[in-house]
């Protein structure tokens, strides 16, 4: 019980650090598979809580997420038919997924109030990112 506390409230700083820091990181969250359902969960977040805590397989850039294995990067959200808007302001998204033993059991999603912000370092810092959550869960 007290480990599975300090996941959560480490996973919850790591969005803290990586939404303060980073200028164009506007909400950042870790969503996860939850049990045998074929959705993801909240776990984490930083910024403006959102009413999307549980995103069924398949939709959204989330959900594609889930199904694919496959890093998603949006510089425009407007351009994207399979989407969920959390806030008027969100602008471009980008989501990793995150593997423990070579499966997906998760992911980082990240929302930007800026157009286009997402570079290939971003990809390859997320999931350096992701990389070392694997090893605390
Ligand atoms: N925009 C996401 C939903 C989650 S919110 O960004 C927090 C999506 O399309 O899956």
């Amino acid at each position: 019980q007290n480990e599975k506390l300090s996941v959560d409230k480490r996973l919850t700083e790591i969005c803290e650090l990586l939404e303060s820091n980073i200028p164009y990181y506007d909400w950042v969250g870790f969503y996860f598979k939850n049990g045998d359902k074929e959705e993801l969960k909240l776990k984490s977040f930083a910024g403006e809580p959102t009413d999307h805590e549980i995103i069924p397989f398949g939709k959204g850039i989330c959900g594609q997420v889930a199904v694919s294995n496959k890093n998603f990067v949006v510089p425009d959200v407007k351009a994207q038919n399979n989407y969920i808007a959390c806030s008027i302001h969100v602008k471009a998204e980008i989501v990793i997924p995150l593997f423990v033993n070579g499966e997906n059991i998760g992911q980082i999603d990240i929302d930007s109030h800026t157009e286009d912000p997402f570079s290939h370092e971003d990809e390859l810092f997320l999931e350096w990112v992701n990389e070392k959550v694997a090893e605390i869960l």
